[in-house]
């Protein structure tokens, strides 16, 4: 297999399970999570983020260090890159940005309520996280949609 074809396979492979993970989430496992009681609920979650979140951070490295492997491999330098390129590269920072908040700022606070068994507190930054993955899901689809389309506007 050409490197740039097993660069892309990898790409694609990453983008999928981030946003598909992300969509899971939100649309899936949110409404079912909801008929459960509160403690419940926030252990499913705490259970599911401390595998889903890890994957992240991996995807993190993995999506900006193919992405680039494949800019380079694709156009002979930054300027002649396609714009739609631009607007993921663009996006992707902010997605991976805003993970970073959220694991720093709200995960890893979610975390230390869990183990101390503060539940209404653990349910108050799992509200943020779900905030912040919602926004995330709305820029890794736009980010997708521009990427799979992009070379045909
Ligand atoms: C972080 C920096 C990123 C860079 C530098 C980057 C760069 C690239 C490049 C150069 C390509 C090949 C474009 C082509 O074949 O014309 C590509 C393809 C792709 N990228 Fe990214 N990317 C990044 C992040 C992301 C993220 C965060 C996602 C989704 C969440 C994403 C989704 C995709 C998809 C789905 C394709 C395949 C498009 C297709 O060939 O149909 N990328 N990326």
């Amino acid at each position: 297999m050409p490197p740039t074809v097993l660069l892309l396979a990898i790409h694609v492979l990453v983008a999928v399970i981030w946003v598909g993970g992300m969509f899971f989430a939100y649309i899936f496992l949110r409404p079912a999570a909801l008929t459960l009681e509160t403690e419940q609920r926030v252990d499913l979650w705490f259970e599911t983020l401390s595998r889903f979140f890890p994957w992240i951070w991996g995807i993190a490295v993995i999506a900006p260090l193919s992405g680039y492997a494949l800019l380079f491999a694709l156009f002979d330098n930054l300027e002649q890159t396609a714009r739609y390129v631009w607007i993921m590269q663009w996006c992707g920072w902010t997605m991976i940005t805003l993970f970073a908040i959220t694991f720093v700022a709200f995960y890893r606070e979610m975390a230390h309520r869990v183990k101390k068994r503060l539940i209404p507190e653990a349910g108050l930054y799992l509200n943020r996280i779900r905030i912040m993955i919602s926004i995330n899901l709305a820029l890794g689809i736009g980010t997708v949609i521009t990427a799979a389309t992009g070379r045909f506007w």
